[in-house]
């Protein structure tokens, strides 16, 4: 009998590392950690296996579920926005051909036990194009369906990879005559900007917020690569892995979507500057001219309305901006980078 797991992919990354310590915690299912390089011990002490290698790596995967059954996939490897930008061609491969082999994975995982496998796929805000700041300015909190025109490679990967996972868990090889039902439950959230204290993201274009955050504790300086008045919305780490768990154990009768906005508050970079400075006095931080990174945040929309997430599987943020700061970012912060007495 092979056992069952919950597979996470990019488990070395800054949602992995949060999600599988959260996966630990419910510990309803072994985890299996996948990922290019080797996790922390501490870390990789919390999987029942951790596998090295590259997802893209059919054998890999193929020896992976002739071991363990996979129950829940959580496919979080991804290359980000600005890295995506620097090679298009790789990010395409990845983002996209990594997905379909998983989705591959997760049918052929169905079908032989016949259980569904969920397949929770984090999206994002760079599936939506906003083509002026004017524009961006108008729109305020925007819904699923709107300015579905992404302008950079990362988004497109993004948008195409949801549409690829509806088609799996609906109509995957309809004409074939011995249609049978793919058995892949796809469920996406569409992540504003995540801010974590415990890790700097690495190749994203929201990165400004928490690389400003991190440098303000740190005693870092920093020049920040968007206007003042440039508007994201974000949400903290414990949210976002909340919100991950909230839609994979959400009752699939009440889901009549598979991708969901997941939002928490908007704030401008001065605003984010402000609360940095306020927390650590004598931070060195200032603006650099925005360039093409500043456009490609131009692009995404100020705030994301979610309101079908909040309807269909109860989800409420619990960090709120002035919470997110000051009972979260803050102290942890602080006590990440306060030297030792
Ligand atoms: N935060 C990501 C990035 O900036 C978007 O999902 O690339």
């Amino acid at each position: 009998m092979r056992k069952p797991v919950a597979l996470v992919t990019g488990a070395n990354g800054e949602i992995g590392h949060a999600l599988i310590h959260a996966l630990a915690e419910r510990g309803d299912l072994a985890i299996v950690a996948l990922d290019l390089n080797p996790l922390p011990a501490p870390l990789a002490r919390l999987c029942a296996m951790t596998l090295i290698g590259d997802m893209l790596d059919k054998n890999l995967l193929e020896r992976l579920i002739s071991e363990v059954a996979v129950r829940e996939i959580y496919h979080l490897a991804a290359l980000l926005s600005t890295r995506s930008e620097y090679t298009p061609d790789t990010a395409h491969r990845v983002n996209v051909g990594g997905t379909l082999e998983l989705l591959r994975l997760a049918v052929s995982q169905a079908r032989r036990d016949a259980i569904p496998v969920v397949f929770v796929f984090p999206s994002s805000i760079a599936v939506y194009g906003l083509p002026d700041r004017e524009t961006k300015a108008r729109a305020g909190a925007i819904g699923e369906g709107q300015f579905n025109e992404p302008t950079t490679m990362y988004g497109c990967n993004k948008l195409y990879c949801e549409h690829l996972g509806r088609y799996f868990h609906k109509h995957f090889g309809q004409l074939d005559l011995t249609f049978q039902p793919s058995g892949v439950d796809f469920r996406a959230l569409r992540f504003p900007g995540l801010i974590s204290a415990d890790s700097v993201p690495s190749g994203g274009t929201s990165d400004w917020g928490p690389e400003l955050l991190h440098a303000a504790a740190s005693g870092n300086a920093y020049d920040c690569f968007v206007a003042p008045d440039a508007r994201l919305p974000f949400m903290a780490m414990p949210d976002a892995v909340r919100s991950i768990l909230g839609l994979a154990n959400a009752d699939p009768s009440r889901l009549r979507q598979r991708v969901f906005n997941v939002g928490a508050f908007s704030v401008s970079a001065e605003e984010i500057r402000g609360r940095a400075e306020r927390a650590f006095p004598g931070a060195r931080l200032g603006w650099a001219k925005p360039g093409a990174r500043a456009a490609i945040v131009d692009s995404w929309p100020a705030d994301v309305d979610d309101r079908a997430a909040r309807e269909q599987w109860g989800w409420a943020p619990e960090f709120g901006v002035d919470r997110a700061f000051d009972e979260y970012l803050i102290p942890t912060l602080r006590r990440r980078y306060e030297s030792p007495a």
